[in-house]
């Protein structure tokens, strides 16, 4: 079993250079297997999730390779329209495959991808916006089988919740149906958009991208094109808190600013000081941090719920009480328990979490039991004092390219063992 080793207590400072964003490549990947011949994909982050992601395609037909942040995807006509159990099992997002398999197949079998460290994740408005596309689905033995008759038709779809899913599921259907499908109340996240962007220049006809009206015309075709990943606003905003949960300074570069907006403000409302000048971010803290009174998680433009754990470990020794509100997720407060073993001082009740500074933190032995809530460890070992060894590892990896060797170059004692 992997462990990481944090010696806390350094000041982290240096830069880096960010990561491309998982939530980006993975809908993009998946949309690359709609085209006919070659997708070239730069920035693509080293991650778990993403050979997940080139193993699904692989296995439909496609051929990818992937080496130094460049994956290059060959699709045709699919060799097959069903994922196995095994791979649908390896990553809860493979749901995003099924829009882009029935997109190009008409039809496809996929198994459920069941529940997930935060707690149940329904695709009841996946399923419901593919049925008003005219998609049959039966759901038999935990398989989800799907497959339009006469074709994919263009729809009007109004979704309860902007679902970042859905709203990728939806228009990796329609970008080849017949006809214009409306997705009302769409999510409106920066991956969203550069997914739209990569398919424009596929080819698909999409407008609204980044707005709550998505608007898509089906087209005959899609060609493969050459398309740079956005930067990953998470990675970025867990670097950001970590340097400012350390009394550091960090310089990080080919990041995106608009994107992060609501992550920063709260970064600057706990006093750090914070500059940008083109794609870089410079942030300084020094003193004790200051508490931030509400901090509400809301799909975007408001405060990012990927982001919640992160900025709860940042605000851990902050003077003052920090209230927090998960309105994404039901149990996306799983961090909490690693975080009070480690000093903090949290009372939760229902979607509330209140945070009461501390003075100091002491190293505990964790498990992450999510991704983002294993972040959040990391950002509590490396402003904590002593030692912290911090396992599940698997849930970090898939989301962070060489946690360990960002933080070691930004002056963190930390390191990888078996
Ligand atoms: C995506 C992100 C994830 C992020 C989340 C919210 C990827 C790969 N993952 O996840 O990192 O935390 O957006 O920003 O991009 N829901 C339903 N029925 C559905 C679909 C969703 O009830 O059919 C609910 C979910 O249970 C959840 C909420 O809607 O409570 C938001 O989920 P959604 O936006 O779909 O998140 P994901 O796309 O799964």
């Amino acid at each position: 079993m992997q462990k990481l080793i944090i010696n806390g207590g350094q000041r982290l400072r240096g830069e880096i250079e960010l990561q491309g964003a998982k939530n980006s490549a993975l809908p993009i990947l998946s949309a690359s297997l709609l085209c006919d011949g070659e997708s070239i994909l730069y920035n693509c982050p080293c991650l778990s999730d993403i050979y997940s992601a080139i193993r699904i395609l692989n296995s439909l037909g496609c051929r990818c390779s992937f080496s130094d942040n460049k994956a290059v995807i060959k699709s045709g006509n699919l060799e097959k329209f069903e994922i196995s159990e095994e791979l649908m099992c390896e990553m809860r997002s493979s749901i995003i495959f099924l829009g882009a398999i029935l997109g190009k197949s008409k039809e496809s079998i996929v198994s459920y991808p069941g529940g997930c460290e935060l707690g149940s994740r329904p695709i009841d408005m996946h399923l419901d916006a593919f049925r008003k596309m005219g998609v049959d689905i039966k759901e038999e033995y935990g398989k989800i089988i799907c497959k339009a008759r006469d074709g994919i038709h263009g729809a009007k779809i109004t979704l309860d919740f902007p679902s970042v899913g859905a709203t990728e599921n939806i228009m990796l259907a329609s970008v080849l149906a017949k006809g214009e499908t409306v997705i009302n109340n769409s999510a409106r996240e920066p991956e969203i958009c550069d997914l739209a962007e990569y398919l424009r220049k596929c080819g698909a006809k999409i407008k609204g991208d980044g707005e709550s009206r998505i608007i898509i015309k089906g087209v005959k075709k899609l060609y493969g094109c050459e398309h740079d990943i956005m930067p990953d606003r998470i990675a970025g905003a867990t670097y950001l808190s970590a340097a400012a949960s350390t009394g550091g300074e960090i310089i990080l570069k080919k990041s995106c600013i608009n994107a992060m907006e609501s992550f920063l403000s709260v970064l600057e409302d706990a006093g750090c000081s914070i500059s940008v000048a083109g794609d870089v971010i410079y942030l300084r803290s020094g003193a004790r941090l200051k508490a931030v009174k509400s901090i509400r998680t809301m799909p975007y433009p408001g405060f990012p719920t990927d982001a919640q754990a992160i900025i709860m470990a940042t605000l851990l020794k902050a003077n003052g009480t920090s209230i927090f509100e998960e309105n994404i997720f039901d149990c996306r407060y799983k961090h909490i328990d690693a975080l009070l073993k480690m000093g903090a001082d949290i009372k939760v009740r229902g979607k509330t979490a209140v945070v009461q500074g501390v003075k100091r933190l002491y190293g505990a032995s964790v498990e992450a039991t999510d991704l983002r809530g294993g972040a959040a460890m990391v950002i509590a070992g490396l402003s904590a004092e002593g030692k912290s060894t911090i396992t599940g590892l698997r849930h970090i990896d898939r989301g962070y390219e060489n946690i360990e060797n960002v933080f070691r170059n930004l002056g963190a004692d930390i390191k990888r063992t078996e």
